[in-house]
């Protein structure tokens, strides 16, 4: 088989040429990092996990009408997905207080917010990337005023989706991180959400006990990070409970 061309590797993905124009696969690695990448591991088995998730996820919220970049899942750790202009800023949500806002504002881990607060940073690995208002947003030109209104409605109905998703299955959604990306069909411009969507991108706690089932078990080094992501996989009637089940065997290259 002919080698695909690498367009980039990130620290959990590669993405390659697609098989056709307007398409990319993006490749999920084991690879965990933290804290702007000072702490790195190998984590087996959570490339396949996180393929597994987003796909979900971004396959719900093509179903009722958010758009996404995903298109299809293509192996065990390759999806296809529309390639697309990513907007440089991480949109945030939060519905309870975790992580940063808890450092930067001083507020008690696990204190559920009056209402989702949405909040932007700039996707700048050597700035850390800084928290941003829609001062500086509009002004350096990273999305128009209109991109900014499309782009909460967005977060906004992701973050219902996720929330009764994860509700659902005992699971409450702290927070999380997406990508937006911009496609154009001719002069039109949309805005659809890329990257993924997966533990590694949100904050679950177990709605019982406030088990930690995300990418804080790694940060925090609170156990296994493949039986935390199992254990949402699971619930969620994402994965085969093991790798008999697959209905083909796979090739490996
Ligand atoms: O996660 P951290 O404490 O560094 O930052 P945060 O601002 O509290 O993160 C809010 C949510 O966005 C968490 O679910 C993070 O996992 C996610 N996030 C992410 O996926 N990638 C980033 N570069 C920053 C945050």
């Amino acid at each position: 088989m002919a080698r695909r061309k690498k367009i980039y590797e990130g620290k959990a993905k590669i993405l390659y040429e697609g098989p056709e124009p307007g398409t990319i696969v993006q490749y999920f690695k084991d690879d965990a990092t933290a804290f702007n990448a000072k702490k790195k591991d190998v984590i087996e088995g959570k490339g396949v996990l996180n393929n597994r998730l987003s796909e979900f996820f971004m396959t719900g919220l093509n179903q009722i009408g958010v758009p996404t970049h995903f298109i299809k899942r293509l192996n065990m750790r390759e999806q296809l997905v529309k390639s697309c202009e990513i907007v440089p800023l991480e949109v945030i949500v939060r519905n309870y207080a975790a992580g940063t806002m808890t450092q930067r504002l001083g507020i008690e881990e696990g204190t559920q917010l009056p209402r989702p607060i949405v909040e932007y940073c700039l996707k700048n690995d050597d700035l850390g990337d800084p928290l941003v208002t829609e001062e500086h947003i509009a002004a350096f030109g990273w999305a128009s005023q209109q991109d900014m209104d499309d782009i909460l409605s967005l977060a906004l109905r992701v973050n219902d989706f996720l929330s009764g998703v994860m509700l659902a299955v005992g699971i409450r959604l702290v927070d999380f991180k997406i990508e937006i990306g911009r496609i154009y069909d001719g002069d039109f411009m949309r805005l659809i959400i890329a990257d993924e969507i997966s533990p590694d991108s949100c904050r679950l706690w177990d709605i019982e006990t406030g088990e930690k089932l995300d990418k804080d078990v790694f940060r925090r080094d609170l156990g296994s990070l493949t039986d935390a992501y199992t254990e949402v996989a699971n619930r969620l009637g994402v994965m085969p409970k093991n790798s008999g089940q697959f209905s083909k065997p796979t090739l490996i290259n």
